[in-house]
């Protein structure tokens, strides 16, 4: 090596010692502060689309802190009796409406975006397409949630109105209305909790996935 050569060679390890330095003694940042922080100069109030929706309530607070892992047995399951306690059952006690109207529902993943007037004048669509296979015949779906095609038939629903049938109606409720009741970090929208579809709504999206005659299980 001429000594040149090796003059650059010093200087590269200098400088690699002294960047493996930085590394290991300056404080780890606050990642948690500095997304709050970016999130907060990134987002305002437009139309009936507020910053508030970026609080996150115990149970989402508690999924983000996991990071994907599973939460802790007894914190799951306080967090599970909590959002079960928020699900209210059908105030007429039917639970199945009507099939067309909900798979228009599952297709339509419209509502709460800025642009919609207000949540009073624009219905919000159940957006079911976006994570779940409904029917065969859709051009395409999200796979985000498990395929919900036969989802009546699998669990052996031949009469929406046979008591037998009752558990899975108010299982399948409850997960509508609620999902974490059942799942602490599940990913799918609370529906009935965080007020996006009103009872009618949830009907019909009940009888698009558990009704005989609905084409999901046909
Ligand atoms: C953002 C994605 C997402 C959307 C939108 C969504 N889901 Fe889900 N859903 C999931 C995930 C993920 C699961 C599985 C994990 C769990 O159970 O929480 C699930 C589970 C379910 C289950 C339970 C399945 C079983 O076998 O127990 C039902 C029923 C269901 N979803 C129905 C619906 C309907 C109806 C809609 C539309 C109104 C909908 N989902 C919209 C993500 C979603």
């Amino acid at each position: 090596m001429s000594t040149r050569q090796l003059t650059r060679a010093a200087l590269f390890a200098v400088a690699a010692v002294a960047l493996a330095g930085c590394a290991a003694f300056a404080p780890r940042p606050d990642y948690d502060a500095l997304t709050a922080q970016m999130m907060k100069s990134s987002f305002r109030d437009q139309g009936i689309a507020k910053v508030d929706r970026l609080q996150q309530d115990a149970a989402n607070a508690e999924c983000s802190k996991a990071e994907g892992k599973p939460l802790p047995d007894d914190l799951a399951r306080a967090l599970q009796d909590a959002a079960l306690k928020t699900v209210k059952m059908p105030g007429d006690g039917r639970f199945i409406g009507d099939w067309r109207e909900g798979e228009k529902l599952a297709q339509n993943g419209r509502g709460m975006t800025w642009t919609d007037a207000s949540a009073a004048t624009t219905a919000n669509g159940g957006n079911c397409y976006n994570c779940h296979q409904i029917d065969p015949k859709e051009i395409s779906y999200g796979t985000i949630g498990p395929s919900l095609y036969q989802y009546g038939k699998n669990r052996g629903v031949a009469d929406v109105n046979a008591p037998t049938a009752r558990p899975i109606l108010e299982y399948t409720w409850t997960k509508l209305y609620n999902a974490k009741a059942y799942n602490a970090c599940s990913g799918m929208p609370r529906f009935g909790h965080a007020g996006l579809l009103d009872e009618k709504q949830m009907r019909d999206l009940m009888a698009l996935i558990l009704d005989p005659q609905s084409p999901v299980n046909r």
